[in-house]
């Protein structure tokens, strides 16, 4: 299957629980009718989906907050951009451009219920494919994560782990933007460089740099800010390095996340010399303010602030590839999938 065939909702399902990375036949693709609306309803075309590491969890049959964990079979939870096509909702017309909970699929039926809310964007001089990635829940993380708790103020040195993936690259451009000092940590000399030309300040390639070592020469009076996407020995390593005051930001820890047993953090008494906060958070509890993080995003957009960064992979064929690259350190920036090969990436509706 290669080209999207017309006139079927295309589905990708669990076939099993992925061990290690996610491979091809973990994912099972699956054609069934298109369905039609009733009464209060409205049916979506997918246009874009996002794709993001917590899937690998919604495949494991975990259960991540709000979201029904999965069983074999399942059609895989995944959010995106959709056009209503038919509508028997008063609130949905035909030709909105909405975002939310889609699933791998490429026809919906909602009736825009609470738990299923579709969002119309706020702002409507954007590219559409932005609302699966910077504009949407990529975005929201990260201003989640960066705007409400990092605490940031200008000067602070501020490393950023996973900073070349979709979160990372949006807060070190954050961290820019309030006039902090930036080093950004990836993998290899490629995303190295490219976080330099987005503006970080030094970058730490810690494929093959040491970084208990590295941190010390790097901030000989410690971390101000450290934003933590990947866990494991990096959130040791930068315990072992704070400044008076420091904020750790847990926002995720993908270096955890194909092993059996948790990292088991042992050193985290640190923040007691520091008087140090280590704070998590999680994204869905920051859906209140969707809009304005989508104002603010958009308007440092315009202002030629901040570049989004999506690398656009074409084709719902190719969804469980670009997943499995995820987790392969392959991408740079947010990951999505422009499911439908008749819209030009960035057109705008
Ligand atoms: N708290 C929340 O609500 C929330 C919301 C969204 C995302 N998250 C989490 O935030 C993190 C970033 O998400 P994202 O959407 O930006 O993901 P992403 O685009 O896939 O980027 C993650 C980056 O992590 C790096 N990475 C992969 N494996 C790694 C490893 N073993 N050690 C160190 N780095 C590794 C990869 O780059 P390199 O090549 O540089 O290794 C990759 O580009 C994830 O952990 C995700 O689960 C949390």
């Amino acid at each position: 299957m290669t080209e999207l065939a017309e006139g079927v909702n295309c589905q990708w399902r669990i076939a099993a629980r992925p061990v290690g990375n996610v491979k091809r036949e973990d994912f099972e693709y699956r054609e069934t009718e298109i369905p039609e609306p009733g009464e209060g309803e409205f049916l979506l075309r997918t246009l874009y989906l996002g794709l993001a590491p917590v899937m690998r969890m919604y495949m494991l049959g975990e259960a991540v907050a709000q979201a029904r964990p999965l069983e074999i079979g399942d059609i895989i939870h995944g959010r995106g951009v959709a056009e209503v096509v038919a509508s028997k909702h008063p609130d949905y017309q035909v030709g909105d451009v909405v975002q939310g909970q889609l699933g791998w699929q490429t026809y919906k039926i909602s009736r825009g219920t609470p738990g299923e809310r579709f969002f119309k964007m706020p702002v409507n001089d954007m590219p559409l494919g932005h609302a699966g990635g910077t504009l949407g829940m990529t975005g929201l993380s990260a201003w989640g994560g960066w705007m409400q708790c990092a605490d940031a103020r200008p000067g602070d040195r501020v490393l950023v782990s996973g900073a070349a993936g979709g979160v990372g690259t949006l807060v070190v451009q954050m961290a820019r933007i309030q006039g902090c000092h930036v080093t950004a940590m990836a993998g290899g000399p490629e995303k190295c460089r490219f976080l330099e030309e987005l503006g970080c300040d030094r970058t730490i390639d810690y494929k093959s740099e040491d970084l208990a070592g590295r941190l010390p020469e790097l901030f000989p009076d410690g971390i101000d800010v450290y934003f933590d996407n990947v866990g494991g020995d990096t959130l040791s390593a930068c315990l072992d390095n704070l400044a008076m005051g420091a904020r750790i930001v847990l926002c995720g820890s993908i270096s955890e996340y194909l092993l059996d047993e948790p990292y088991g953090l042992m050193n985290y008494t640190r923040l007691r010399s520091v008087n140090g906060t280590m704070r998590g958070f999680f994204v869905y509890n920051f859906w209140d303010r969707f809009d304005e993080c989508v104002e603010q995003l958009a308007g440092w957009i315009r202002a030629g602030q901040l570049r989004p960064v999506e690398q656009v992979i074409e084709g719902f064929h190719r969804m469980p590839e670009a997943l499995a690259r995820l987790y392969d350190g392959v991408n740079v920036g947010v990951q999505i999938c422009q499911v439908r090969a008749d819209l030009l990436h960035g057109e705008t509706k």
